[in-house]
């Protein structure tokens, strides 16, 4: 019997399915690249053109980075008297405690600093609202309380005894005028605007926290209000006082301007002191 027709018969089998199996490949490997496009494929955004650079100009330099707040207050050497906190390269000196009080109230203290005249040069109004700020024993509390009996006194310090001290001595003395006011190291606690002028005798230099307690009363001064700061003259090394205790002219303006009060005069007629004139405008 003849095996030829199964020979061809499995040839063409053979044939076909070979055929039917390369086409099914391609077409797959067709569908892949159609339908599938690889990353390469993707749109690709080009940048918007911009100016040509001029010929040997430097690229622009980056942003500064923003500059660190400079603090108000900083550590420095501790001197004797001091507290080794600085505020505006002046070092901070300790708070007189309440146990000096005779001090402040000693009987020579007007032969010595002349606070009749301090007080004079004042020239307070009759209606006027005065702080003193810083009042201790209100030693000039209740020599300016007399000069001003339709306005009043606000004697503002932060020692609790202080504050005693000087209720005890209004009623003593029968005065309805003086306003004994316990403030904080960083607030003198007076309403926005409530007073006419702040006095401020042999205290300013020992506030632990100068700056905030200037803005505070820089906000309850009335505009046109005045601040007067007596202070021991640091340029004379001829007064008496530890040098701590004492301010020249030019660190006390700074201190006061640097919180927007404007200077108006300082005048050395006193024995020891500065009587430095600041407004609010
Ligand atoms: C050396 S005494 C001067 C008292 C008064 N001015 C005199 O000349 O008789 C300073 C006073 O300032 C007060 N004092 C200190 N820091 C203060 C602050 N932040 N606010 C108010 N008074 C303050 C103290 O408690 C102290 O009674």
């Amino acid at each position: 019997m003849s095996r030829l027709p199964i020979i061809l018969a499995s040839t063409a089998l053979l044939v076909f399915g070979i055929g039917w199996w390369s086409i099914d490949r391609v077409g797959k490997a067709v569908d892949r690249q159609q339908g599938e496009p690889t990353r390469a494929e993707a749109p690709v955004e080009l940048p918007a053109p911009g100016p040509e650079p001029a010929p040997g100009a430097r690229s622009p330099d980056p942003p500064a980075p923003p500059k660190p707040e400079e603090p108000i207050y900083t550590e420095g050497p501790q001197t004797r008297d001091g507290t080794g906190k600085y505020y505006m390269g002046r070092e901070i000196a300790f708070v007189m405690g309440h146990q000096a009080i005779n001090w402040l109230e000693r009987s020579n203290r007007e032969d010595e600093e002349a606070p009749s005249k301090a007080i004079a040069a004042l020239a307070l109004k009759p209606t006027d609202v005065i702080a003193d700020i810083g009042a201790g024993s209100g030693y000039y509390t209740f020599r300016m309380a007399p000069l001003v009996p339709r306005g009043k006194v606000v004697a503002v310090d932060i020692q609790p005894e202080m504050i005693e001290f000087l209720e005890n001595k209004e009623k003593k003395l029968g005065f309805n005028n003086v306003e004994a006011h316990l403030g904080e190291v960083d607030d003198t606690k007076l309403p926005a605007e409530s007073i006419d002028a702040a006095l401020m005798v042999d205290a300013y230099h020992e506030f632990s926290h100068p700056r905030e307690m200037m803005q505070s009363l820089f906000r309850a001064l009335r505009p046109g209000g005045r601040i007067i700061l007596l202070e021991y003259r640091a340029e004379d090394p001829t007064v008496p006082i530890k040098p701590l205790h004492k301010m020249t002219e030019a660190q006390a303006r700074r201190e006061m301007e640097v919180v927007g009060l404007k200077w108006q005069a300082t005048h050395d007629f006193l024995p020891w002191q500065h009587f430095m004139v600041f407004v609010k405008p």
